[in-house]
């Protein structure tokens, strides 16, 4: 193989980032990955509007099956976000044998068990590290750095948006309205932003770093769930005042052979590691029982860096196929899947 065709569903935010990365880094990408990574089709609604981009030997369309069967396509990115039609795009990519690279985590957390089967099942990659916290390789981390370890406790801000609000509500006194449509119109914050106030999107991403971490089932339905909503300034200026941040914190601990999943605000101290993490960026700390505590940090939202995850990806997939590798790698959850009830 000389080229790794690339086809992505969804020119939004994100696709264009990745169309930009994948012309901007040609050679660093090639060196890397062994292969060229050539983008050859994307699926769109509006394939007429000028993105400001040249993308010429492109094939742009509004019809997803010229991506998901495409002849020349050998990688297909899904970067259109919810559930239907992802879901079924994505399961036509697999089915044509084409693996896939998803920024989606509702659809991950939500359906990805049955998508993992699938991707194994037709010796196809399902990779997703651009679902959970940006820029930063938190599943990389977790499913190969910290690999030989047992994960006791996983703490992340994963919103950036409810970051970047609770920042500026407190450091400039705004009011949440002001500060939410600002995370708007940056293309921080979700299509619908209850996502993200209401602390859901936090979940999902907690879904799937517990899922990986502690080996168990996507569990999405297992986690109590609270957002920012009910924040007000009265409370920020309390918790200033006495020495903390409230940071909404998505939370996976090992307790009694078991593993307690939420999402809840959280006042953390001002001067630990996590109370510093400010504006739109994304932490997480992990706990390994032979690695102590571990933090990533980085961009978890936005254009560029949500790129940068899904193009990683793509040089995984070149690499693996380059060297041979077995294909199918996807089942990172153990196998056979454990049920979340039981002990881990
Ligand atoms: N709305 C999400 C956030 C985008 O603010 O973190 C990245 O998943």
């Amino acid at each position: 193989m000389q080229t790794l065709r690339v086809g992505i569903l969804g020119f939004g935010t994100v696709g264009r980032g990745v169309a930009r990365m994948l012309r901007d880094q040609a050679d660093i990408l090639q060196q890397r990955a062994g292969v060229a990574l050539q983008l050859t089709a994307i699926a769109t609604r509006t394939p007429g509007r000028d993105r400001g981009i040249p993308l010429d030997g492109v094939t742009l369309t509004d019809d997803a099956a010229r991506v998901t069967a495409g002849d020349d396509v050998d990688v297909v990115c899904e970067l259109i976000g919810g559930l239907d039609p992802a879901e079924s795009l994505v399961r036509d990519a697999l089915g044509n044998g084409k693996h896939v690279v998803t920024a989606n985590k509702a659809l991950i957390a939500e359906r990805g068990n049955g998508l993992i089967e699938l991707a194994a099942a037709n010796n196809c990659e399902l990779l997703f590290e651009a679902s959970t916290a940006g820029a930063i390789p938190i599943i990389k981390a977790l499913r190969e750095s910290l690999a030989g370890n047992r994960i006791n406790r996983i703490q992340g801000i994963l919103n950036g948006t409810c970051n970047y609000i609770l920042t500026e509500m407190r450091e400039k006194g705004l009011p949440y309205e002001q500060v939410l449509a600002e995370a708007q119109r940056l293309g921080y914050a979700e299509a619908d932003p209850t996502f993200d106030v209401g602390g859901f999107d936090a979940a999902h991403k907690l879904t799937i770093l517990a899922a990986i971490g502690f080996g168990i089932p996507l569990s999405y339905d297992k986690i109590q769930v609270e957002g920012i909503a009910e924040i007000s300034d009265v409370d920020i200026a309390w918790a200033t005042e006495m020495g903390y941040r409230i940071k909404l914190l998505g939370i996976a601990n090992r307790v009694d052979g078991e593993v307690e999943l939420r999402v809840q605000p959280t006042l953390v101290a001002a001067n630990s590691m996590l109370g510093a993490v400010e504006g739109v960026f994304n932490a997480v700390r992990v706990e390994g029982d032979f690695s102590g505590p571990t933090l990533y940090y980085g961009r978890g939202a936005g254009e560029e860096p949500t790129a940068s995850a899904v193009v990683a990806d793509l040089v995984d997939i070149a690499r693996n196929i380059k060297s041979g590798g077995a294909a199918g790698r996807t089942p990172l959850l153990g196998a056979p899947l454990a049920d979340l009830s039981a002990p881990v």
